[in-house]
């Protein structure tokens, strides 16, 4: 079967920085897979380079079959990847329904367009509804400014579900809240995204979350994949141990 994403000797230096090195990688719909990696191994930089908000120096990324790289972020979301940021790109001042609702009238829209009552009706409501998945109706008409971190990073990746995604990368979604809560708010992820995005790619520190989540495990290092498999093997692997988990797994 076609993966839903395939990868193939993707590169991206910053100056002397290789941040990624001759990647190659495929993903399998409807399989959940960890990145993991130190600090500036290079996660969000592949995460950027799928979704259109970096453009590689060489290489090849396809979504099921077809060629999306150096597309723009909006055209690679039409085309069905979506995103979550490490640090939620989100409007402060505005209500997080209202921010749902941007996201929603920019997925909408052909370019101009005018919004009769009736398409505000229609917004509204998609925008409760998503907030209602992740538990957040309650707090619809409250400012992002007044929200916690836990809650800003699930207020972005309902808006990453606008476009109901073939692939979702999520980078880091839980960090930023205490280890206690972790379980909880990957448990609401989980169960938020799974009517719209079946094949989920998120990037993550916490390996105890990653063995409970992940089907497979993707190690990074220096711009490269130091080891890809499944997360009980990938957790042992001497490498991985010395250069991502520090022995602590
Ligand atoms: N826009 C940029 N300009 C210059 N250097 C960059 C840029 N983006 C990333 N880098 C560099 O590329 C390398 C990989 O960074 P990246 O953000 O992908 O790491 P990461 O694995 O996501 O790390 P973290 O766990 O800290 O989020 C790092 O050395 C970083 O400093
Ligand atoms: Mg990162």
């Amino acid at each position: 079967m076609t993966p839903v994403l395939s990868v193939r000797g993707l590169e991206k230096r910053f100056g002397a920085v290789v941040a990624a090195d001759a990647l190659n990688l495929d993903i399998a719909a409807g399989k959940k897979v960890s990145l993991i990696g130190a600090n500036g191994a290079g996660k969000t930089t592949f995460v950027n380079l799928v979704t259109g908000y970096l453009e590689p120096d060489s290489g090849s990324i396809e979504l099921d079959g077809q060629d999306i790289a150096s597309r723009s972020p909006r055209s690679v979301a039409r085309l069905g990847i979506s995103r979550s940021f490490q640090i939620p790109q989100l409007f402060v001042e505005l209500t997080a329904a209202e921010n749902l609702s941007v996201a929603v009238s920019g997925a909408r829209s052909r370019g101009l367009s005018f919004h009769s009552p009736a398409e505000a009706d229609g917004r509204r409501q998609k925008t409760i509804e998503l907030l209602e998945r992740f538990g957040l109706d309650g707090l619809a008409d409250r400012p992002i400014a007044e929200l916690a971190g836990g809650i800003r990073k699930l207020i972005d990746i309902a808006m990453a579900l606008v476009r109901r995604p073939k692939l979702l990368l999520l980078d880091e979604p839980t960090s930023g809240v205490s280890a206690e809560e972790k379980y909880a708010m990957m448990d609401r992820v989980i169960h938020a995204v799974a009517p719209d995005a079946a094949t989920i790619v998120f990037v993550e520190h916490d390996m105890d979350i990653v063995s409970r989540y992940a089907d497979r495990v993707v190690a990074f290092y220096q711009g490269r994949i130091l080891a890809d498999g499944l997360p009980s093997e990938v957790l042992k692997d001497v490498e991985v141990r010395r250069y991502v988990t520090g022995g602590a797994q």
